[in-house]
């Protein structure tokens, strides 16, 4: 990339994002926030210190980041970071970048110990789980919007679990991360409130339907449902779920589009009880929830 003032690196970087069919959705704004990152200028600073010009090194990482996201490498990957919930997240290859209507899952976690915290009969703090944490984005919210629940992460992937740390020791502390399959791992701090999870959920079959930048760069361990299927993997959840919740305890899963009725089955089958699908805000089957049934049923 040579070395150009702001302004017209900007509509040049556009420019060659619009001619390219795996790059962006977004021209303009992937084209602000690649320059303004590397330049450490942010909207404002775009648009008032336009004569600015990049030093060398500077103008070289632009063009290296522009390369890459012309390969369809998604944006959140090139800056290291991605917005969830409110709070920052890094983010790299070795986790699933954070969705906006995973935020479901912690919308739905936090009103049920909201709730919780209202009835007289529970004693001590409470405890959470979530599992196929990634990046630790939706445990990570909860913990830091619930300060006094005891929260653990798990995670199959070693991987990931690292990036899981990194975002817990600036967000929230408090957080246990724990290494291994569904919920084995947090057994210890059973029993819980509330288990949520976002597995991996794509079936081979269905890897068309997928955008190809995301099977190119998005771990394929947190896309690609394992053998067995999307029934074995929601069941052995459901059952794990169902062993580990206190009783009223909330299990939320999110799953693909098209997938709510095999979930359902998999939560009434381990036995949980007042199981409902609810959709995102764009009206798209989203998440089922379901409750261990307490005493009286
Ligand atoms: C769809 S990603 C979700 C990541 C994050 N919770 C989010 O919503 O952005 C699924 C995650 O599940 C993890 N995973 C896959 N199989 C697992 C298993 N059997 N036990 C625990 N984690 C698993 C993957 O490593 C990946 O990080």
């Amino acid at each position: 990339m040579r070395q150009l003032p702001v302004k017209v690196l900007l509509r040049e970087v556009a420019a060659r994002f619009r001619t390219s069919e795996l790059a962006s959705d977004s021209p303009q704004i992937d084209s602000e926030l690649i320059v303004g990152h590397v330049t450490g200028l942010d909207r404002v600073g775009l648009r008032t210190k336009d004569d600015t010009v990049p030093t060398e090194a500077q103008a070289a990482e632009i063009e290296e980041l522009v390369l890459r996201r012309l390969t369809g490498e998604p944006i959140a990957y090139l800056l290291g970071t991605a917005w969830f919930y409110g709070r920052e997240f890094e983010v790299d290859s070795r986790v699933l970048v954070p969705r906006p209507e995973t935020e479901l899952l912690v919308e739905l976690a936090l009103s049920h110990l909201a709730q919780r915290a209202a009835e007289d009969h529970h004693v001590g703090a409470p405890a959470v789980v979530d599992t196929c944490t990634g990046s630790g984005c939706v445990g990570i919210s909860i913990a830091a919007s619930s300060p006094t629940t005891d929260v653990t992460c798990t995670d199959i992937s070693e991987d990931a679990l690292e990036v899981a740390r990194a975002n817990a020791a600036r967000l929230a502390p408090s957080v246990t991360l724990a290494s291994g399959d569904l919920l084995h791992p947090a057994e210890a701090h059973a029993p819980f409130a509330v288990v949520t999870a976002n597995p991996p959920y794509v079936e081979g079959a269905d890897a068309d339907g997928l955008e190809q930048r995301v099977i190119d760069h998005e771990p394929h361990v947190a896309l690609f449902v394992p053998d067995g299927g999307v029934a074995a993997i929601y069941s052995s959840i459901a059952q794990q779920a169902a062993q580990l919740l206190e009783p009223g305890g909330l299990l939320a899963v999110e799953h693909g589009s098209g997938q709510r009725h095999q979930v359902i089955d998999a939560f009434e089958r381990a036995g949980l009880a007042h199981v409902y699908g609810v959709d995102d805000l764009a009206g798209i089957d989203r998440v089922v929830i379901g409750y261990r049934p307490t005493q009286g049923g």
